[in-house]
């Protein structure tokens, strides 16, 4: 609170595609999604019409004994359009719970199936999967872990393949296997212990988007299957297009055990999680005896408004055949960043899909402050971790506000570079 005595809130009225506006009228172009969670604007007529619609027939029933239309829905079209497999769906109402439901789930899968030794998680180093206390147990980021510490399971990490750690002329994919090796050595001694592997597919998003090699993902399938260690994709952040494919696993051609779903799912409009999982996990707690099955609720767990919300913004990604049209967008976006590409202070420009992010030379330890600050003067939101400023857009950004984007992010790399 005291930062804000600096910097202080933003109070916003309202927004507008890829726009919110204060209260005295003043734009800032919304370039992080507002937490990566906006696909298609704000106020995004379509979503809102759902959701109108939605509310005059019902808002809320527990999903306990209970169930609606579409909850139904959305489970069957996901299903359709996850990787094969993943037929089931557990709702939760947002990231973290999701990773919680998926770390409780797999250790009582073992459980169920005889084999209650294997309690431990692992995680890539610099992960980040929400922060409620089983979350944070598979989070390496000391900012958030340190002051809870005493609360907190101890859970191992193994090397991260962010390109960005490889050594001078090694390749990303060489990066990746490289790193996949230490996966298999760490399998080898502990698997014994081990539920589950949870990982950010493709890019690692509070790590200062750190981007890998989908090969990465392919060998982590193979040796999470071959040493009995069920593998948790957390699809939070990277899921629904934001990577390029609906989903991040798509480009490795590979299935998890656990695909979780939140943030972009209801366009950005409402809290809501999923967590996608096969029928081996499904049939080893369909059983008679209640303690067998999984015992996880939250009140608003699948909430019917949510639940439209997602469609509508599935509708869209249909209707509007989102995912080439994000295709052609990127490779504009890219053409129209070559000035920050190929600015002297920048640093590993990358993009991944519908994210950008790169690292900025500065003299200013406290850049992304001064940075975020800076950039709501300039009529921007920009949230830079560290040094590392990104870009993810709603995918509603048109080429004038990517011009604007870029051309304010130059002038405020021009004072803080
Ligand atoms: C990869 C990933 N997992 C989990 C979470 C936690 O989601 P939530 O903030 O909704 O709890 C986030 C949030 O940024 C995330 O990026």
């Amino acid at each position: 609170m005291k930062h804000y005595e600096n910097f202080p809130l933003v109070p916003i009225a309202r927004g507008q595609g890829a726009w919110l506006y204060d209260f005295d009228g003043k734009r800032y172009l919304d370039a992080v999604s507002s937490w990566w969670v906006n696909l298609f604007g704000h106020c995004n007529p379509r979503i809102n019409a759902a959701i109108a619609d939605q509310l005059g027939k019902l808002e809320h029933v527990m999903l306990a004994g209970f169930t609606h239309e579409p909850v139904v829905q959305l489970s069957e079209r996901l299903r359709k359009l996850a990787p094969a497999g993943l037929g089931h769906c557990f709702y939760g109402s947002d990231g973290a719970s999701a990773t919680e439901i998926a770390l409780k789930m797999s250790a009582h899968y073992w459980r169920n199936n005889g084999q209650p030794g294997k309690t431990q998680f692992i995680s890539l180093q610099n992960s980040y999967h929400g922060e409620t206390l089983g979350a944070l147990s598979v989070t390496d980021v000391a900012l958030f872990r340190d002051a809870y510490g005493a609360l907190i399971a101890q859970q191992a990490t193994v090397p991260s393949p962010d390109w960005r750690d490889a050594e001078p002329g090694e390749s990303a994919e060489a990066y990746a296997l490289r790193c996949a090796d230490l996966l298999e050595s760490h399998l080898q001694l502990h698997h014994a212990q081990l539920a589950a592997f949870i990982v950010e597919p493709l890019v690692q998003g509070a790590a200062g988007m750190a981007m890998y090699h989908p090969v990465y993902l392919k060998r982590a399938r193979e040796l999470c299957t071959r040493y009995g260690v069920l593998l948790i994709a957390d699809e939070i952040a990277v899921g629904m297009g934001r990577t390029g494919t609906l989903f991040a696993c798509e480009q490795a051609g590979i299935a998890p055990d656990f695909l979780l779903i939140s943030k972009g799912i209801t366009g950005g409009y409402l809290p809501l999680s999923i967590v996608m999982t096969t029928d081996n996990i499904y049939q080893a707690f369909y059983a008679d005896e209640t303690a067998r099955g999984f015992l996880h609720s939250h009140s608003y767990t699948g909430n019917p408004l949510a639940c439209r919300a997602a469609l509508a913004t599935l509708d869209i990604f249909e209707q509007d055949d989102v995912l080439s049209a994000n295709r052609a967008k990127a490779a504009l976006f890219n053409c129209i960043a070559a000035p920050l590409r190929d600015h002297p202070k920048v640093r590993n420009f990358r993009n991944t899909g519908m994210i950008w992010a790169f690292e900025v030379d500065t003299p200013h330890a406290d850049f992304a402050r001064r940075c975020f600050s800076l950039a709501l003067q300039n009529e921007l939101l920009l949230r830079p971790m560290g040094n590392t400023v990104y870009f993810m857009p709603p995918y509603v950004i048109a080429e004038d506000e990517m011009h604007f984007l870029v051309g304010r992010t130059l002038k405020i790399l021009e004072i803080l570079a």
